[in-house]
């Protein structure tokens, strides 16, 4: 038993050294806040409204979240309208977009920009470019948060679904990272917040692909960061283990990893705000929760072949 603990101590303490030796550049400003007090509202598809140029004043910071209309997504714009940052929300459904859009605003006093699409489709990042530079956004943080997941993997899924999740998880990631990219220099100190997942940090099995593509987001990250130290601009990366945004996700994990998943997972909240601290601090590797951070330190070091064998073994539950 006392082995146990202290082997839990030193690795939570060598983590704890690990992630305050991520803080990047003090370039960049830990705190940034202003006023906003727009309240227009904007509802646009591949089709922009040019009309509404008028109504912005480019002196006000926003956040880009591609995939902030629920879950994870919500919670990091709700975290950054605290933080008085205005906001263009990206999702493909309009009902829980402008229910967002009214809580954000009334809650939080900010200006909230909705935008509908699909970012799996091949012209969304240009699309969305080009929309935020006829405007003349002042983007600051851009976060790259929709993903597709699901219980069902690789082997029985249809190759189409497969398709769109390499889209969504990596394409629309990586496009929108470039396509924004001129407008973050313009605006640096600016920041890049990348979701991935614990399921990136080792290879799963059962969650083949999505394992897969939510490490090419851990390394994009990394080296994007590295690339773009220079530009004053700082890429971080989530890599969250269960949250419970959906009954199906919960009910998943309760399934494969029964106790220790229940408590593992992080609540939806916690973890936009974790994320939106930790990414104006400039921090790399984002893990909520102390259970979840020495899981993912524990599955970085120990051998790969180990750890696909462990969770062949619970991921078959
Ligand atoms: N929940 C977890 O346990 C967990 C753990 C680790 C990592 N993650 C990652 O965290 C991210 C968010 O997960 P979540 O559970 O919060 O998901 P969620 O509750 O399903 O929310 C996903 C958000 O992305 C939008 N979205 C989905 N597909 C889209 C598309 N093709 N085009 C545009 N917008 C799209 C959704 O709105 P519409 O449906 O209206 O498009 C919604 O706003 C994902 O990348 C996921 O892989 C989740």
């Amino acid at each position: 038993m006392k082995k146990i603990f202290f082997l839990v101590l030193t690795l939570f303490i060598i983590l704890n050294v690990h992630s305050q030796s991520n803080t990047v550049s003090k370039n960049i400003s830990a705190n940034l806040s202003l006023e906003s007090t727009y309240t227009t509202y904007s509802m646009a598809s591949d089709s922009f409204d040019k009309n509404l140029k008028s109504s912005y004043d480019n002196s006000m910071m926003y956040a880009l979240v591609a995939g902030g209309s629920k879950g994870i997504g919500y919670a990091i714009a709700e975290a950054l309208a605290k933080r008085k940052y205005n906001l263009i929300l990206i999702a493909r459904h309009s009902d829980s977009l402008l229910t967002a859009k009214n809580k954000l605003e009334s809650e939080y006093n900010v200006h909230v920009d909705i935008l509908r699409l699909d970012l799996e489709k091949e012209n969304a990042a240009d699309s969305i470019a080009r929309w935020c530079t006829e405007k003349d956004i002042h983007l600051k943080v851009l976060c790259n948060v929709a993903g597709f997941g699901g219980a069902r993997d690789y082997l029985s899924l249809p190759l189409d679904t497969l398709r769109y999740m390499v889209r969504l998880n990596v394409e629309s990631c990586m496009a929108l990272s470039l396509t924004l990219l001129p407008l973050l220099e313009k605006n640096a100190p600016s920041y890049i917040l990348n979701v991935a997942s614990m399921a990136g940090l080792a290879p799963i099995p059962v969650k083949n692909m999505y394992s897969a593509t939510k490490s090419a987001v851990v390394f994009f990250s990394y080296s994007l960061r590295y690339q773009l130290k220079k530009k004053h601009i700082s890429v971080s990366c989530l890599s969250p283990g269960p949250v419970f945004t959906k009954p199906e996700i919960e009910q998943d994990t309760k399934k494969k990893l029964g106790w220790f998943g229940v408590q593992m997972a992080v609540p939806q909240k916690k973890v936009g705000e974790i994320a939106v601290r930790k990414t104006l601090k400039g921090r790399m590797m984002i893990v909520p929760g102390t259970l979840s951070k020495i899981t993912s330190f524990i599955i970085r070091i120990l051998p790969r072949r180990w750890i696909v064998a462990i969770y062949s073994k619970v991921g078959n539950k």
